[in-house]
């Protein structure tokens, strides 16, 4: 009885969180063919931060901003340590986390997103999750007595796919202008890391490399005014080698604006 019990509140819980019709986003939770880089369960240190019923930091180190309140994150986040995070290349990567070494540990694994980086987590193979997400790992009303817990030193993790819909979203930097272009890439598909961005202008065929200023943050330093509209090339490298590159096509408009957000038709 318990065990249904459970697993229908967590049913429903997954589905609120991660099932949102407006935004037509959602995680592919269910479909295990999907679970591609680690197929075993793998050993980490889990710990939270921010909030309580938080989403750890807003503006956290991909550049997400306050995104991560909203769907699809719905605050469902973790800042991961070195080997997670890998100096930003981690960002915006998907995993399961799961506890059961806690009393209050429902066993069921929580999917979450890297969006930022856990500088205390040096050494470890680590997830610093949100209250939210470290709470939501907990058997029904245990969320409190879970995270009193603080921290969790035998939890369980693997990467998973993201499926967040067929939009990746461009956010442009508040510092963007003419002559330093920067972008903030969210919501890309799949379970790879994004390695390579570049950029190609109007009335141009080459591919302008972009450098990955910090976190999820891309930026080109041209030289010289760049002439919208800009098609964006993104390559996502996969642990099979089998790398993927898409193209939004003029995804970023003529009277582009620091600030704005674009979103693209393609996703991997
Ligand atoms: C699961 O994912 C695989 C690979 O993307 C796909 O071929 C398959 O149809 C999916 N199965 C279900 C039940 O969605
Ligand atoms: C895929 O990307 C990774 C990381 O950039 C790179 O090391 C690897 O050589 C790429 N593989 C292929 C087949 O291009």
């Amino acid at each position: 009885m318990d065990i249904v019990l459970s697993y229908m509140f967590s049913l429903v819980v997954l589905y609120s969180v991660f099932v949102n019709p407006c935004y037509g986003i959602n995680f592919n939770l269910f479909n295990a063919s999907r679970i591609f880089n680690h197929e075993q369960w793998q050993t980490a240190t889990v710990t939270w931060y921010g909030p309580p019923d938080g989403a750890g930091s807003d503006g956290g180190n991909c550049g997400y901003g306050d995104t991560v309140e909203k769907p699809p994150f719905s605050k469902m986040i973790s800042a991961g340590g070195p080997s997670i995070f890998q100096g930003g290349a981690g960002c915006g990567g998907c995993y399961q986390v799961k506890c059961t070494e806690n009393d209050a540990c429902s066993k069921e694994p929580v999917t979450v997103v890297i969006t930022d980086n856990c500088p205390g987590c040096e050494g470890l193979v680590a997830f610093d999750l949100s209250g939210t997400a470290f709470g939501a790992m907990a058997s029904p009303g245990k969320a409190d007595q879970l995270r009193n817990a603080g921290k969790l030193t035998n939890a369980q993790y693997k990467r998973v796919s993201c499926n967040f819909g067929q939009t990746i979203a461009f956010t442009i930097d508040s510092g963007s202008s003419p002559y330093y272009f920067a972008i903030e890439v969210e919501y890309e598909n799949g379970d790879g890391n994004l390695v390579e961005t570049a950029l190609q202008q109007t009335g141009s065929n080459t591919w302008m490399p972009m450098f990955r200023s910090w976190g999820a943050r891309w930026a080109l330093n041209p030289g010289s005014s760049l002439n919208p509209p800009f098609s964006i090339k993104l390559t996502e490298a996969r642990e099979d080698n089998n790398n993927k590159t898409i193209v939004a096509e003029n995804v970023i408009p003529i009277n582009w604006q620091p600030g704005q957000v674009y979103r693209s038709f393609v996703n991997f």
